[in-house]
């Protein structure tokens, strides 16, 4: 079977690796991909938003599976598209239509979803320029911090948390009138902060039946102890040590089964991965985000996990039919540490050569941000440019080992941080 991926990231080297690896991948397109996915398939020079073109690729390969990395086209209805064309309607897809993307398209869209399928999540209302002054009448009457949070995508810069009232007020009208995050700020949504631990799930859906990935923690600031600025991610770790069995299980019960039968409920057409976002405040788990698409990089530390062949679990959450097929993880702890360019998550070079790959040993190096300049040269492309996954009986082990596999690596202005999984030991 030929297969089309999206995405040009460390998720998609890392969905592209273990894909490549099942005996009925036959072709494997990654569009447009990066040098790290050349190597494990064909990198096709589409835009994941150009929905004719795709469509078009699809016809001509004879594409059995579409799987949709990141969520811009989701977000932008590509499920939408395909099931509108005949030709294309067949196609299994990983990826929820454009309502159900609204999960992580629209704040709003997402509360109202936990709000009425009874899932724990902070309080919460949702403000405009209609009712502006009863967004400061609430910022009142919560307790510090607060939470604001644009509607719409923003890059992962959308939320906004501050200690006073007065700087969370001017903070919601700079947003909304002063159009901070342009049309995605149009609309605000306000919580109560939830004082906590994070933790990142994945769950696989068909609609129906649901398979719990790994859990994966992120480490998202830039800076060693969690400073500086906010960033796509630094590092994963996988599992994580604080979410036990009986944490899983309230996560299963509380959250994941009415998600999903709240899907269902509301006719939501969603076949894929399913990202939940929590707070564990004090034993009790709370959603504080759903994203319709895997996490970057838990990716890297989550799917090398899974053991077997993910190329039928796919297809069987495409098709429908999830419950047939078994899902085995890895028992082993996997640390994904993330290598970035030098400034980011500010301005940066490209184009820098890379030294040192291909002596990976027991570690797997995943390209985030890398391309092969005209005389094939990998070089940096971006602001994170790759992420080390490796496996050890313990954080330790496994850290030590993709921190060596980090050494190996040169180009000029190489950062990352040092502390990836040291809180969790
Ligand atoms: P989000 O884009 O919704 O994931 O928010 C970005 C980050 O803000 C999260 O990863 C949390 O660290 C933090 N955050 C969001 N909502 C809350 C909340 N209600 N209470 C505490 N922290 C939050
Ligand atoms: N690592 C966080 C994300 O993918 O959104």
């Amino acid at each position: 079977m030929n297969i089309l991926l999206l995405g040009s990231g460390g998720r998609e080297h890392a969905l592209a690796w273990k894909l490549a690896q099942s005996p009925r991948c036959d072709r494997l397109f990654i569009a447009p991909g990066n040098a790290g996915t050349a190597l494990v398939g064909s990198n096709v020079a589409l835009s994941i938003t150009d929905f004719a073109a795709i469509g078009r690729l699809v016809k001509e390969q004879q594409i059995g599976l579409v799987v949709v990395g990141p969520e811009e086209p989701l977000v932008k209805g590509i499920r939408d598209h395909f099931e509108a064309d005949a030709s294309l309607r067949s196609v299994p897809m990983i990826g929820p239509s454009q309502l159900g993307a609204q999960l992580e398209g629209s704040k709003d869209f997402a509360k109202a979803f936990l709000t009425r399928h009874n899932i724990p999540t902070a309080r919460y209302k949702t403000f405009t320029s209609d009712n502006l002054e009863d967004g400061y009448a609430f910022i009142d009457a919560l307790k510090p911090p607060y939470v604001l949070k644009a509607d719409g995508l923003a890059a992962g810069k959308g939320v906004v948390i501050l200690d006073q009232a007065a700087a969370a007020k001017s903070e919601l009208k700079e947003m909304i009138l002063g159009k901070k995050f342009g049309a995605a700020s149009a609309q605000v949504v306000i919580e109560e902060f939830l004082h906590g631990i994070e933790l990142s799930v994945f769950v696989l859906t068909d609609g129906t039946s649901y398979r719990l990935l790994p859990e994966a923690k992120d480490y998202k600031r830039i800076g060693d102890r969690d400073t500086g600025p906010n960033t796509g991610g630094m590092g994963a770790v996988s599992p994580v040590p604080f979410a036990t069995k009986e944490f899983l299980q309230k996560v299963e019960e509380r959250i994941v089964i009415p998600t999903v039968r709240g899907l269902a409920a509301d006719s939501i057409r969603y076949n894929g991965f399913l990202f939940i976002g929590l707070m564990n405040v004090g034993g009790d788990p709370y959603v504080i985000e759903y994203n319709v698409r895997m996490g970057d990089p838990e990716t890297e530390a989550v799917i090398p996990r899974i053991q077997g062949d993910l190329l039928e679990l796919l297809l069987a959450t495409g098709e429908g039919r999830l419950a047939e097929v078994p899902l085995t993880i890895d028992p082993r702890t996997a640390v994904t540490l993330v290598l970035v360019s030098g400034g980011y998550p500010n301005d940066y070079k490209k184009g820098l050569p890379v030294s040192g790959l291909g002596n990976d040993g027991d570690s797997l190096v995943f390209h985030a941000g890398t391309s092969t300049n005209a005389a094939g040269e990998v070089v940096t492309n971006g602001g994170r440019v790759f992420a080390i996954t490796s496996f050890g009986t313990d954080i330790s082990s496994a850290r030590a080992l993709s921190y060596a596999a980090a050494e190996k690596i040169g180009y000029e202005g190489k950062y990352h941080r040092s502390d990836i999984g040291l809180d969790l030991i």
